[in-house]
């Protein structure tokens, strides 16, 4: 019986997916503001690289007018309390090809998850061109450091989840397709990393390359203190401290002047 009902369902979906697949084919047109992203981190530990890469296929959004030179991509960053990102380190980075970021609030890097926030971060990656295919590329890299997490009993890891960010898309002079078509209104954020003024861009639409929603989120492992440990841990801190306090004492007096 539950056999049967598991090969409905099945059926079931098939034929939904015929049908959609039938209507996209019948209007013939490409589905509006779409951009490819692929998310996975590099490095393990606590110190990581989290890599973005993006394909913004621009004549899924602008008809005419733009200029591939001119046209940016956005990305608004939300990370979780478990993780920060060290925004002298990515300073640092521009020169080096590293994206421009803004942060929404200041970041401190020594709290302990539990004790931090989410973090929004605005991102002006360094884009590539394919003028042939009117493409827009963006493969950015930015360290992002794990949190400490508090220890807990019977768990050796904690799971931080990192969602897709949301990307927009901006070309100064295109026209856009109108909003009944695309149905989108204009995000307003700001024209660049240096914040002087605010611009109105496009808010794109994101799928994975293999259409699945997991390859763009991200979970990330941090290894984290047992609490049946921390007796033994303590016990250990306090008797080398108490023979370095011994050792030194012991140095002093017998060492002659
Ligand atoms: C993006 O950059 C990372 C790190 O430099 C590199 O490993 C990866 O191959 C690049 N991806 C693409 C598609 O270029």
């Amino acid at each position: 019986m539950r056999w049967r009902a598991v090969r409905e369902t099945n059926l079931l979906s098939i034929f939904f997916i015929f049908v959609l697949s039938l209507e996209s084919c019948s209007t013939g047109e490409k589905i509006c503001n779409q951009a490819v992203v692929e998310r996975t981190q590099q490095k393990s530990g606590f110190h990581r690289d989290l890599i973005t890469y993006i394909k913004w296929d621009i004549l899924s959004s602008f008809g005419e007018h733009y200029n591939l030179l001119d046209c940016q991509l956005l990305l608004v960053e939300k990370f979780p309390s478990g993780v920060y990102i060290d925004p002298d380190q990515l300073k640092n980075e521009v020169e080096f090809g590293g994206p421009e970021v803004l942060f929404k609030e200041s970041v401190n890097i020594e709290a302990l998850a539990h004790h931090s926030s989410s973090n929004e971060m605005l991102v002006f990656p360094k884009i590539t061109i394919d003028s042939k295919m009117d493409i827009l590329k963006a493969n950015i890299t930015i360290p992002i450091h794990l949190r400490y997490h508090q220890a807990a009993k019977d768990a050796k890891f904690a799971s931080v989840l990192l969602p897709p960010p949301q990307v927009l898309g901006r070309c100064p002079n295109g026209v856009a397709f109108p909003t009944d078509r695309c149905g989108s209104d204009p995000v307003q954020a700001p024209c660049d990393a240096k914040r002087l003024s605010t611009c109105d861009w496009i808010a794109l639409k994101l799928r994975s390359k293999d259409q699945s929603e997991s390859r763009m989120s991200l979970v990330l492992q941090v290894p984290i203190g047992q609490t049946e440990h921390s007796l033994p841990i303590i016990a250990l801190t306090v008797f080398s401290t108490m023979a370095g306090c011994v050792l030194t004492l012991w140095n002093a007096i017998v060492t002659p002047f």
